[in-house]
């Protein structure tokens, strides 16, 4: 694949701020990131419908859906990954720009890559959320039945079984999912965007 020359961006008329402004809130990605099995697309899934029924714009991004269409040829060695999440970064500063929130549910291992998005987007759009659970809670709970298959050598490079997952170091919010039920970690995220002022 190579890469695109001969191309200038082409400006819109109506701003991000134009739209932040008509949808009467600012717009963010909240960044869930934890194992598999940690509580990301379930909270995810509660949040988006808390947002939808405070009339709040947003959308979800996950990532078993996303690797079902535009990320279909990427695996998991950690090269993909790594291009996994710097696709999703690029979505998210599209649905930023479109005056939206981004929630994005994806495992998202490796700190750098991480980081990288965070420095794709303007300081106060990258809302890191850890959602934390230990390997031995999720591979308890293992919804999918991959930790099983990850145990037996059936699936191989399994985050947090034989691939890395390195915890975030400066997350906005930390989710204890052992602890915490899913109405706590929505009632969590919707009180820390009001008090940060992205909507009241
Ligand atoms: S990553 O690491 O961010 O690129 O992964 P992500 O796009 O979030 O995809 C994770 C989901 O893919 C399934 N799955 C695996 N996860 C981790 N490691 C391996 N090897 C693997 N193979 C398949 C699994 O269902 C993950 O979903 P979640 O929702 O996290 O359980």
């Amino acid at each position: 694949m190579g890469e695109s020359t001969n191309i200038v961006w082409h400006d819109s008329e109506v701003t991000k701020k134009d739209r932040q402004q008509k949808n009467g809130h600012k717009g963010a990605v909240i960044w869930f990131t934890g194992l598999s099995g940690s509580g990301k697309s379930t909270i995810s899934v509660a949040l988006d419908k808390a947002l939808f029924d405070k009339g709040i714009r947003a959308y979800r991004l996950d990532g078993d859906n996303i690797r079902h269409g535009l990320n279909k040829n990427l695996g998991f060695s950690e090269e993909d990954r790594t291009e996994n999440i710097r696709r999703i970064g690029e979505v998210s500063k599209l649905l930023i720009d479109a005056g939206l929130f981004a929630l994005t549910a994806f495992i998202s291992p490796y700190r750098a890559d991480r980081n990288q998005v965070r420095e794709l987007l303007e300081a106060d759009e990258f809302i890191e959320v850890y959602v934390k659970a230990s390997v031995e809670t999720c591979e308890a709970r293992d919804p999918k039945g991959l930790y099983k298959k990850a145990r037996n050598g059936e699936i191989k490079n399994f985050t947090g079984i034989d691939a890395p997952y390195e915890e975030p170091s400066n997350a906005e919010i930390i989710l204890d999912t052992d602890a915490l039920s899913v109405e706590e970690c929505v009632d969590q995220l919707i009180n820390h965007l009001e008090n940060a002022g992205y909507f009241t």
